[in-house]
């Protein structure tokens, strides 16, 4: 953690804090998009986190500080409604009408943030200060959530109150996090299971300091035309649902009746969705020349099927893929600039952070920046 929660809560609410939270960010390493199709993504919680130091107070007040914004926000324990501050406030406000729907009552809390999870870079920081908010409001106001609840109603307050028509892998991976796992999630039954991990391999996430310009339109564009592709094909064989239903060869067989732009969307989704079995069983042999083979063709797909790649992703993947001690690169989140990750060997760590600094500073003029990432624990509360 690069900023002290526990110092700045005593500063700012002259008392020591009860506890603890911690959500990690998440990285997905196969399965683009595929979420909301009912597909499958393997998926890493990473030890990019949200710290917040808490106590509960009796003010009917939820008073929160963030330390890498330096605001504050305040809100209505009774209503959830931000009474004050800053726009980050309104996933506090949406976790919180999020219980208070469900029929929580809340009680009030003081918190100080810190997070070093790059914020809006695809790399899940709001899914983690929602469930980190979520931890927290249960631990106050004296309920138990199991995971899998907390996971869909994080996903609820994002597409209720926030307003992003997100699927569920965000929330999902920072709520199941274990430690030492990188795991297969099916979105469709809402299950995951451990992928094994070549003992000289490392996830490194290089950030291209390009903002996601993700317009909420961009991502819903793609949704409908995944959907309208499910339509059509749903006329031909009833039992399909989503895309996940959908195999290459029925595709291919019917593709003539979608539109264009359908099509394309469709064909990387079930191509995409096929990748993350392929990846699990590259993983699973340690084959490094398969698994830059798929994150290859995850990546072409990515910009010339999904059009989810812009300038900067591109010259990131050029600076990626040739720095020394990569094995197999792709993007990361939805896309549309923020982080991309490869995945390199362990003991090159340091001169592939050169290479890709040097190459993409020479293409660009930016200076980006690379993590060395490890698995982290999902969303937990422990005692000051
Ligand atoms: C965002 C969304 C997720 C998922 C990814 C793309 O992170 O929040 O639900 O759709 O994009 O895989």
């Amino acid at each position: 953690m690069n900023c002290d929660v526990l110092n700045k809560f005593k500063e700012l609410y002259a008392t020591t804090p009860a506890f603890y939270a911690t959500s990690p960010g998440r990285v997905d390493l196969m399965g683009s998009h595929t979420d909301y199709n009912h597909g499958f993504v393997v998926t890493m919680p990473v030890n990019l986190e949200i710290e917040c130091a808490f106590s509960a107070n009796d003010s009917g007040t939820i008073q929160l500080y963030s330390c890498n914004l330096n605001t504050h926000v305040t809100l209505d324990a009774k209503t959830g409604l931000k009474t004050s501050g800053d726009d980050w406030g309104k996933y506090a406000s949406a976790v919180a009408r999020v219980l208070i729907d469900e029929g929580y009552k809340l009680t009030g809390f003081n918190g100080s943030f810190c997070s070093s999870i790059p914020i809006g870079s695809g790399l899940s920081s709001s899914a983690a200060l929602e469930a980190t908010l979520m931890a927290i409001l249960a631990k106050t106001s004296g309920f138990e959530l199991d995971k899998l609840p907390m996971a869909l109603m994080s996903q609820r307050a994002e597409n209720k109150y926030v307003g992003v028509n997100c699927g569920i892998l965000d929330q999902y991976s920072v709520i199941f996090g274990e430690q030492h796992k990188v795991i297969k999630l099916d979105c469709r039954e809402l299950t995951h299971k451990q992928v094994s991990w070549p003992k000289e391999l490392m996830v490194a996430i290089c950030n291209t300091n390009k903002p996601r310009q993700l317009h909420g339109s961009e991502y819903d564009d793609r949704r409908r035309l995944c959907e309208e592709a499910v339509e059509v094909f749903t006329k031909i064989d009833s039992s399909i649902e989503k895309l996940r239903d959908v195999s290459i060869e029925f595709f291919h067989q019917h593709k003539a009746k979608l539109s264009a732009a359908s099509a394309k969307r469709a064909q990387f989704i079930i191509e995409e969705n096929d990748r993350t079995h392929e990846l699990e069983e590259a993983l699973t042999k340690g084959d490094v020349a398969k698994l830059k083979e798929i994150f290859h063709r995850s990546y072409t797909g990515a910009r010339d099927l999904f059009e989810i790649s812009n300038d900067a992703m591109e010259h990131m993947y050029t600076a990626m893929s040739t720095a020394t001690g990569v094995a197999a690169s792709r993007q990361a989140g939805a896309g549309f600039g923020g982080c991309m990750v490869s995945l390199i060997y362990k003991d090159q760590l340091e001169a592939f952070k050169k290479d890709v600094f040097n190459t993409y500073k020479k293409l660009t003029g930016i200076e980006c920046e690379i993590y060395g990432v490890k698995t982290a624990m999902g969303t937990h509360i422990e005692a000051v």
